[in-house]
């Protein structure tokens, strides 16, 4: 039965101004510090939001670290400069600033160009092209309206800088990806692995951006919560297991599509995207394939939802291929996570800075000979004849030799030293090629990187939930959550006050918790507001102790369901497990016998 015949599931159109409202209102999320005028770009989740969050978080950690059997550590969020000297951050981690000449407000440059004029991805244009478009468009301050032809668009790194004790002799960063965690711990981790590739280590954190402009409530912030793995490869020998995903569809928007005139999103499954190139790596392909039934049930509605190729010049500094995870918000389309092919550009660059080794060693299938060129330089010569550059000397002579025997074919070989070029007799050198056994070589690993913004994901999950309806003439408002990521999935009521009845609620909620679901009490308002309340949250199901519960034997109680606002009595005896069922997907409400 339903508490109204005439109920409507009807689909009025969700705002995200109606979204961000409910969310404060009932303790999704809003802005932090409020008491000293909030502070942009920072928010709290309240308790339903951080319930959802967590719930969230963990449906990612069982599909993409325990189902995929990779590890998962937690890294610090602050590290030291070096780190980002070598991962290219402190050079390239950028945007483009724009200042107002009046009110002194800051914009992001491109967002400015691309709210304002047909340009889609100014980010990837050369600043002085942008400060043409601003100029040529008469763009203004969004903020007062100001003109701000003429006005400097200028870089700004986006990391958080901080001092690593006392004095600024040590500098640090907060983490701007939760990445970075990962990758400089590779010669420990590698050993955790056995040496053993493939292997994937998982982190889900905060990270920090100091955003020019941050908006749009939890889109865009300066912290945030990111779900990241890195999958190492030897990109010679390791294969995904793409028969676990060819059947999965999924709708592409590929770059050659956004760059053609007429072009559009395409539908195929992940086995015909690699049959026909769309996407070339199968590993970015293996990852598309175990992410889109995985945002389907924590509740991406598929019909706004997407993986768009990244244009070239859109690609960050580190990325060889990428594509992110899309949904589409009132119209726009946000980016929710980033699949992008990184090969093994962070982990050479660590090797570099840091000289320790991010290699792993690539075993042969059998011992091998090979010829390797060698030297062994006439000390006797190069030492009067260099003086304190003779070993800088055998350096290059070294280095010449593995990679081009041809130089050393004549009388004298040519080196270079600091921009001079010098001449070595050849007979004075030792070359020799020799056959050498080896048992394998040392390579770098490449890496696949899912990265997934949290926050994000919870908004889009939120505003995908949003519904609209009438029940008993009154106008209703709920959010269909799924219930693996509902933040409560029942509420236990007792129908009005008394002592009885409200011990027996409260019973029935003490045990529906041990049964590990998760439960609200709730005993205050009429019953009707209750149901209102429970469904502004996305409780799943409601559970009311009425007067027949107590008064008989097992009399029950009565089951309302959320989204139909269907009732149906069920026995005391057996609801946790009922409901416990439901909650597992082993049970459909609506096949429950009265
Ligand atoms: N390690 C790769 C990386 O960080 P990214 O595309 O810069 O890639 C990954 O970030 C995800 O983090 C994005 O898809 C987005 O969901 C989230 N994200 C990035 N910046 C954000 C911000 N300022 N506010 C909220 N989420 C953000």
């Amino acid at each position: 039965m339903s508490d109204d015949p005439q109920a409507d599931a009807g689909e009025a159109e969700p705002t995200s101004e109606k979204l961000v409202e409910l969310a404060k209102r009932r303790g999704y999320f809003f802005q932090s510090s409020g008491a000293y005028g909030g502070v942009g770009g920072f928010y709290t989740f309240g308790p339903q939001g951080a319930a959802l969050k967590g719930n969230v978080e963990d449906a990612w950690r069982d599909r993409f670290a325990v189902a995929e059997g990779n590890m998962e550590i937690d890294a610090p969020t602050i590290m030291p400069e070096p780190v980002f000297e070598a991962s290219g951050h402190l050079d390239g981690f950028d945007d483009m600033l724009v200042e107002c000449p009046e009110c002194g407000e800051s914009h992001r440059a491109d967002h400015v160009v691309e709210d304002n004029t047909e340009y889609e991805d100014a980010e990837s244009l050369p600043i002085p092209e942008v400060e043409e478009v601003i100029a040529e468009y008469e763009l203004v301050c969004p903020n007062c309206g100001a003109g701000l032809a003429g006005q400097a668009v200028e870089t700004f790194n986006l990391m958080f800088a901080t001092n690593i004790g006392p004095g600024d002799s040590d500098p640090g960063y907060m983490r701007p990806e939760t990445a970075q965690g990962i990758f400089v711990e590779f010669p420990r981790l590698k050993e955790y692995a056995r040496n053993q590739l493939p292997f994937g280590v998982t982190q889900i954190g905060r990270a920090y951006r100091n955003e020019i402009s941050p908006r749009r409530s939890i889109i865009r912030t300066r912290e945030f919560t990111q779900a990241e793995l890195e999958y190492f490869i030897d990109p010679e020998e390791d294969e995904p297991d793409l028969d676990a995903v060819e059947d999965v569809e999924v709708t592409l928007y590929p770059a050659s599509e956004q760059n053609a005139d007429d072009g559009e999103e395409v539908r195929m499954t992940i086995g015909e995207a690699v049959g026909e190139g769309v996407i070339t790596s199968p590993w970015v392909a293996y990852f598309l394939g175990v992410a889109k039934p995985w945002y389907e049930a924590v509740g991406v509605d598929m019909d706004r939802f997407r993986f768009r190729q990244h244009l070239s010049g859109e690609r960050a500094h580190y990325a060889a291929d990428c594509w992110d995870a899309e949904s589409e918000i009132d119209g726009n389309w946000i980016e929710m996570a980033g699949f992008a092919y990184r090969s093994d550009y962070d982990l050479s660059k660590h090797a570099e800075h840091s000289g320790d080794r991010f290699t792993v060693f690539r075993q042969y299938d059998e011992p091998k000979t090979v010829e390797r060129a060698t030297v062994d330089p006439d000390m006797s010569y190069l030492g009067p004849e260099f003086g304190g550059d003779a070993q800088a000397v055998v350096d290059e002579l070294e280095a010449l030799a593995a990679r081009d025997r041809e130089a050393f074919e004549g009388d004298t070989v040519e080196i270079d030293l600091e921009g001079e070029s010098h001449e070595v007799p050849v007979e004075k050198t030792g070359f020799a090629v020799e056959e050498q056994t080896e048992a394998g070589e040392h390579i770098t690993p490449h890496v696949i990187e899912p990265s997934f913004g949290v926050d994000r994901l919870v908004y889009t999950v939120l505003h995908h939930a949003y519904r609209e309806d009438e029940v008993s003439g009154e106008d209703r408002t709920f959010l269909e959550l799924e219930p693996e990521v509902a933040p409560t999935f029942v509420g236990v009521f007792p129908l009005q006050t008394d002592d009885e009845l409200e011990a027996e609620a409260q019973a029935i909620a003490a045990e529906l918790r041990e049964a590990g679901l998760s439960v609200t009490y709730d005993e205050s308002g009429n019953i009707g507001r209750r149901y209102r309340r429970q469904d502004e949250v996305g409780t799943p199901f409601c559970v009311t102790v009425d007067f027949e519960s107590i008064e008989q034997e097992d009399g029950g109680v009565t089951v309302r369901e959320r989204d139909s606002t269907d009732q149906k009595r069920l026995p005391i005896d057996d609801l946790a497990e009922t409901l416990s069922a439901i909650r597992a997907g082993d049970l459909e409400f609506e096949d429950l016998e009265e």
